[in-house]
């Protein structure tokens, strides 16, 4: 039996990932900063002996580190680690501020690489395994409003690369996932913050939203947990160095 460590496993993406890993079989121990969504959602899945919760920030490197031990102590060792944790706030060269710069670089880059500084040499010592990275369809475009937010999926994509590359020769396949809009809590906060400032309603940044894609609505978690399955597992064994888009067609227009 597999096992998986999972970043911001509590909601949306990450959830939807927990519940696809457990559903085929593979243990789960998943980090997050939200305890009361992290004891939703085990409390919904059940099986206690496949599934561990750890509290924690992936900005901290200690915290990282007790989950990861965590995980190998209850699982005896980690063939995959999928790192997902990731935030989002709107704003442009012009008005960022030093702070919230601070906070993207730390959750978004540092947070990631503090995920495989500790994660990958358990998978060294497991003798091979795969590594995901939740990147973005910004890997691919821009967009208005998300400068910080870009830079930091465009350093995950590169990431990405070097990576697999450099952790070839242990048997670990490293691969981007690059999803189009995903109807999560994250899209939710951030249109909810958009019909705020505009005195409008969430559903009507939803109708636009939906209007991009090819089939006439945005994603679902369950649907990149999909690729994020495929990627970790064997069936991707010849993938590594990938930047897969699973956007509705958004970068096709
Ligand atoms: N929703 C989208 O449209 C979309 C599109 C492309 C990529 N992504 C990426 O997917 C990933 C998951 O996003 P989501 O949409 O599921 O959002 P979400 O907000 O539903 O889930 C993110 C999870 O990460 C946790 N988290 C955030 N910061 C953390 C930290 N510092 N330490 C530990 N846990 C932390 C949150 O508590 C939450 O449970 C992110 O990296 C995001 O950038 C999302």
């Amino acid at each position: 039996m597999k096992t998986l460590f999972i970043t911001g496993g509590s909601t949306g993406i990450g959830a939807a990932s927990v519940r696809k890993f457990i559903g085929q079989g593979w243990n789960v121990g998943f980090m997050d900063i939200n305890r009361e969504a992290a004891e939703m959602l085990q409390k919904e899945v059940g099986k206690p002996e496949h599934l561990l919760f750890t509290e924690g920030n992936t900005r901290s490197r200690e915290d990282i580190r007790k989950a990861v031990e965590a995980t190998v102590k209850r699982f005896g060792a980690i063939e995959s680690v999928v790192a997902n944790a990731g935030i989002h706030r709107c704003n442009t060269l012009l008005d960022i501020a030093d702070e919230e710069l601070d906070l993207m670089i730390q959750t978004n880059i540092y947070g990631t690489v503090n995920t495989l500084r500790e994660a990958v040499p358990q998978i060294i010592k497991a003798g091979g395994g795969s590594v995901v990275i939740n990147a973005s369809d910004q890997w691919f475009v821009g967009k208005p409003n998300s400068f910080a937010y870009g830079l930091t999926k465009g350093a995950l994509g590169q990431i990405t690369r070097s990576l697999s590359i450099d952790l070839g020769r242990y048997n670990i396949r490293v691969n981007a996932v690059c999803a189009g809009t995903i109807h999560t809590p994250l899209v939710d906060n951030l249109f909810k913050n958009f019909a705020e400032v505009n005195n409008c309603s969430i559903d009507d940044y939803w109708k636009e939203e939906n209007a991009l894609y090819a089939r006439g609505s945005a994603g679902r978690p369950e649907e990149v947990a999909e690729l994020i399955y495929f990627l970790a597992s064997d069936a991707s064994s010849f993938c590594t160095g990938g930047h897969y888009l699973v956007d509705g067609g958004l970068v096709a227009r």
